[in-house]
């Protein structure tokens, strides 16, 4: 039988490239689009090497339509698409809300539109954990209300969510949206991993960072939330237990499965952890000190999110598979290796 073939937009990012491992070890055939404004060509090479044959890459940017014409035109019998190419710094989409609409939501309407034009039926769609804001109950189900978006970044996650619903709706396509937790961790191999652009805004690269001497102090955002030990609380999965979720969903879509052509999942493991239980795992596991300092708290953080994966486990058939060491340790060893390449430092 001849293989299935998925696309993987910003497949070179970070959960993109994890995915398409997961993807080509599952039998999947993968063709990647990827504009490398966040991502890096040396990571094609490195995912041959850890699966053998290297995905045939595009590098293109989703919101340019005419070129997302003709690649579809090029590229036939593609039987589902997996959509990651987005901006996902919260911080810059306060300071730029329009990049982050056009990267985010001209691209996914543009790609829609491919689909339909091209009668391509599946999709998967890169949510977040965003979506539910400050929640008023903990954990999460899929049926939380949203609260109001704390970023330009949640608000395009939140729209991107009804835009598909909307257009699922009219039976063109069938979706699955995956809210992600917080993704950590790297690959086995130590050939791929989070390869953030300047000083890196989310918690386990700092702290890799911090680790290999190139931040100078690790600083905890606040010690005075009403959680168990005053840090923050959320929920981290390693990225190649979200990378399968990915691969699940593709099955799922493809065997015809989806219920009212529109499903939503939590993506985490359920477990709430705090930021000084990530310091304390990364520094027992990998048997290292670091250096850190409580600071004020950050704005927009929420206190406290960790999600049900009731209905992920039960209607997906997916179930994380790796803990917290392996969480650091990957973190730390793809850190390693990477140290000498960090670019703009
Ligand atoms: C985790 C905890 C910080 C850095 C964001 C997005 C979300 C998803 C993942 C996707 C918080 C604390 C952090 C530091 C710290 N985005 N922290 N010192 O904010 O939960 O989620 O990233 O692409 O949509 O909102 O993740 O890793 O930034 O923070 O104390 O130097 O670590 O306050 O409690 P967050 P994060």
């Amino acid at each position: 039988m001849d293989k299935k073939k998925i696309l993987v937009t910003g497949g070179l990012g970070f959960i993109g490239s994890h995915t398409t491992v997961e993807l080509i070890k599952a039998g999947y055939n993968v063709v990647i689009i990827d504009d490398l404004s966040n991502s890096q060509l040396f990571i094609l090479d490195n995912i041959e090497k850890i699966c053998g044959s290297k995905p045939t890459f595009y590098q293109l940017d989703m919101s340019d339509k005419e070129k997302l014409s003709e690649f579809f035109a090029k590229e036939k019998s593609i039987d589902a698409v997996i959509h990651f190419a987005a901006s996902k710094a919260v911080g810059e989409s306060m300071q730029k809300p329009l990049k982050y609409f056009r990267n985010n939501l001209y691209s996914l309407i543009n790609l829609l539109k491919s689909m339909e034009v091209n009668k391509i039926k599946n999709i998967v769609f890169s949510s977040s954990a965003t979506v539910y804001g400050d929640p008023d109950e903990l954990p999460v189900i899929e049926n939380t209300p949203f609260k109001p978006a704390l970023s330009a970044y949640g608000s395009t996650k939140q729209m991107g969510e009804e835009i598909l619903q909307k257009v699922a709706a009219t039976k063109v396509i069938d979706c699955i949206a995956l809210r992600y937790f917080n993704p950590v961790g790297a690959d086995s191999s130590a050939l791929l991993g989070e390869l953030p652009i300047g000083p890196p805004n989310n918690l386990m690269p700092f702290v890799t960072q911090a680790a290999a001497g190139i931040r100078e102090q690790l600083v905890v955002f606040g010690n005075d939330y009403n959680t168990p030990d005053g840090t923050c609380v959320r929920d981290y999965i390693h990225v190649t237990d979200l990378a399968k979720a990915h691969v699940r969903s593709c099955d799922r879509l493809i065997n015809n499965e989806v219920q009212n052509n529109y499903e939503v999942f939590n993506i985490g493991t359920g477990n709430g952890i705090s930021v000084l239980q990530i310091i304390q795992a990364f520094e027992k596991y990998n048997n290292i000190k670091l250096d850190y300092t409580i600071g004020k708290r950050r704005p927009g953080d929420a206190p406290a999110i960790y999600a049900d994966v009731s209905l992920a486990n039960k209607v997906l058939g997916w179930k994380t598979e790796l803990g917290l060491k392996e969480m650091v340790t990957s973190a730390w060893e793809w850190q390693k290796k990477v140290i000498h390449n960090i670019l703009n430092t």
